[in-house]
């Protein structure tokens, strides 16, 4: 026989009361000693009824429950600082094997059978993705995957998964690249993608309502009838609470803003089950703490988003691509920079280096052929086609000042597209030319670095010398706007180590130069190290009270970020 949910629900305000007066040691030796104490103390408010249809082997296993459970908070668990050390907390308890069955028997109850699942399949598709340079270790698989399909299903599922202190790993389209989803606890996996519905479409308001499972690029589609767009993306099966949680940001972002600048308010239910909205829907409010951003590249770390209230921009109704072709890196940046000084705003700036060109050139998917040299893609949006050629023609003769041989302007909204899908399609043309010129199975290292833009072109060329000198092969991505590439590495599996050391000393050489490991992608677990490298001990400390915090049991996609657990030794 098992507890039902309700059977030992806390009465409500009264128990969280009671929780805190206690400490853990004190809770261990009264379990321990008697249990009879601790059972009033915890039931007083409960029926005899209640109490009576109980039997007492379950008396026994819930009180083993308790203490378990109560025995997961350390009795340092805010110390007397802002932050919170690594090394004044102790390491988590999570729920054993059969308190895991037990929550699973009430999420049944709660969500319906067809909602929890453990098929093999479903398993191995929330254990990894074939992007991440970094496999997830044998036993980090999910034990079972659940499909919330409201914010109170989620709510309710998170009252018991925190009840019974059960790892939770959020998860949406599962196209992130740090190892983001990993479970590296056993627990459960809570994949929001089935609540995709568009709840409203205020055109009036340049705002859109949406479940948090919804793809950004099904709501484009959604929203061109209406002449709008939302401002980030990310890879095409991305979706909205996955884009919220890293911060996404994309091609568009240089113009648009990532992911924090296109969210006006979020609803969040917190690792308890409590329900939260962060803001109502006006553009502006000084009220209160920013809990909208706070959540925003929280990682899943902090709360399970449900619906997200997102800006929207008007399609530009005039818009061209113009590529640029430079004989150096350090033209094309100058060209980027003088561009911004000279108040012209493009609605997009890739950067696309010689070895990515010669991947392109090299797929013949495309009718021109390329000079191979470093190459600036641009759209340039506007009201009406004079407003648009205005900044094509200082775009022009930026360019030519600093030595642009090739200048194409699209001669129609074809051509345009036609242009533009050299860069949209690198992917593919990059893994065309490693498949087929160095190993069918190569793999990509993806870097995410960005710094301030005027010193994009000596990292640069400090990155070309360290790929010289290793001898791997490489090509360069960059949102140049952002001054954020993607130097991708190909390497083969054995030469991972190597491959590794490289991508790290990479790292090192952004944040040297005041930049970040992880311009859009994240840090999940991959990059932990690189964070406090970047922003010092204190600051990681901060990111840990704010996640004990909200979050005191760490069932929220542990591990991710920064360590919650003193024993955990598990940097890749
Ligand atoms: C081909 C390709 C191209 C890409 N290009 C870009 C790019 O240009 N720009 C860019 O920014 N990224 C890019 N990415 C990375 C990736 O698409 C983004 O990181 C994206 O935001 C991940 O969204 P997702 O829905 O796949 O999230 P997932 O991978 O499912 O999850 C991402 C994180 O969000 C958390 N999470 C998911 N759902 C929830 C929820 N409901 N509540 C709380 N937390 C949640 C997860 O726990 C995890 O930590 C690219 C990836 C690929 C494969
Ligand atoms: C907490 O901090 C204050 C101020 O630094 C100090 O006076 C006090 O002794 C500290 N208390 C404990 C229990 O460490
Ligand atoms: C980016 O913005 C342009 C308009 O500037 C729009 O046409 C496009 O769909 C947006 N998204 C992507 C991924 O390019
Ligand atoms: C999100 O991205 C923007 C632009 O890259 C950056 O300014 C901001 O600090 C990021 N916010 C978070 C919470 O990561
Ligand atoms: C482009 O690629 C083709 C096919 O690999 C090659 O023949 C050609 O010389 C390349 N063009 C340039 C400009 O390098």
């Amino acid at each position: 026989m098992y507890l039902r949910g309700d059977d030992f629900r806390e009465p409500k305000g009264q128990m969280s009361q009671s929780h805190r007066e206690l400490t853990s040691r004190d809770l261990c030796i009264i379990v321990y000693n008697s249990n009879h104490i601790l059972m009033s103390r915890y039931l007083f408010s409960r029926t005899a009824a209640v109490v009576g249809a109980v039997a007492a082997s379950s008396f026994a296993t819930y009180t083993l429950t308790r203490a378990h459970l109560q025995s997961n908070l350390p009795s340092d668990w805010f110390p007397n600082e802002s932050t919170t050390k690594l090394h004044s907390i102790s390491t988590p308890q999570y729920a054993t094997p059969s308190q895991l069955q037990h929550a699973i028997r009430e999420l049944r109850d709660v969500l319906g059978d067809t909602n929890v699942v453990n098929t093999p399949v479903v398993l191995e598709y929330h254990t990894r993705n074939e992007f991440n340079p970094h496999e997830p270790k044998p036993h980090e698989k999910p034990k079972y995957v659940i499909y919330p399909r409201s914010t109170n299903d989620v709510s309710e599922a998170m009252a018991i998964l925190n009840r019974y202190r059960v790892p939770v790993v959020p998860f949406s389209g599962g196209t992130s690249l740090e190892g983001h989803f990993y479970s590296t606890r056993e627990g459960i996996v809570m994949d929001t993608s089935k609540m995709d519905q568009v709840l409203a479409i205020n055109s009036e308001d340049l705002d859109v309502q949406v479940q948090a499972g919804v793809n950004w690029v099904r709501l484009n589609e959604q929203l061109a009838p209406h002449q709008l767009m939302i401002g980030s993306d990310c890879g095409p099966d991305g979706l909205i609470s996955g884009m919220i949680n890293t911060n996404a940001s994309g091609i568009n972002a240089s113009k648009y803003g990532a992911m924090i600048s296109n969210v006006i308010s979020l609803t969040v239910v917190l690792p308890d089950g409590k329900i939260v909205r962060t803001k109502q829907r006006p553009r502006k409010s000084s009220s209160g703490y920013s809990l909208t951003q706070l959540f925003v590249g929280s990682e899943g770390t902090l709360g399970i988003v449900t619906e997200a209230t997102l800006k929207l921009h008007p399609i530009p109704r005039y818009e061209t691509v113009i590529v640029g072709q430079f004989p150096t890196l350090l033209d094309s940046t100058k060209t980027v920079s003088q561009l911004y000084r000279a108040g012209v705003h493009p609605n997009a700036i890739e950067l696309l280096d010689r070895d990515m060109m010669h991947c392109i050139n090299y797929s013949g998917y495309f009718t021109q052929e390329w000079a191979e040299v470093p190459t600036l893609f641009f759209k340039v949006g506007g009201m009406s086609k004079a407003m648009v050629d205005e900044q094509v023609k200082v775009l022009k003769e930026i360019s030519v000042k600093n030595n642009c041989k090739d200048f194409i302007a699209a001669k129609s909204e074809e051509e345009g597209k036609e242009l533009f899908s050299a860069r949209k399609n690198a992917f593919y043309a990059i893994l065309n030319y490693g498949r087929n010129e160095i190993d069918p199975d190569i793999r990509l290292w993806v870097t995410d670095i960005a710094v301030p833009l005027s010193k994009l072109p000596p990292v640069l060329d400090q990155i070309y010398a360290m790929i010289r000198e290793s001898g791997f092969q490489s090509v360069i991505l960059a949102h140049a706007g952002d001054a954020n590439f993607h130097c991708d590495v190909f390497y083969k599996d054995h030469e991972k180590d190597k491959c590794e050391s490289l991508i790290n000393k990479m790292m090192d050489l952004g944040l040297v130069n005041e930049g970040t490991a992880s311009g859009e992608h994240g840090i999940g677990n991959g990059k932990r190290t690189f964070l406090i490298q970047e922003l010092g001990q204190d600051a990681v400390d901060l990111m840990r009270r704010i996640k004990l915090a909200v979050d005191p049991n760490r069932i929220l996609n542990p591990d991710k970020i920064f360590k919650i657990d003193p024993n955990d030794k598990g940097e890749f």
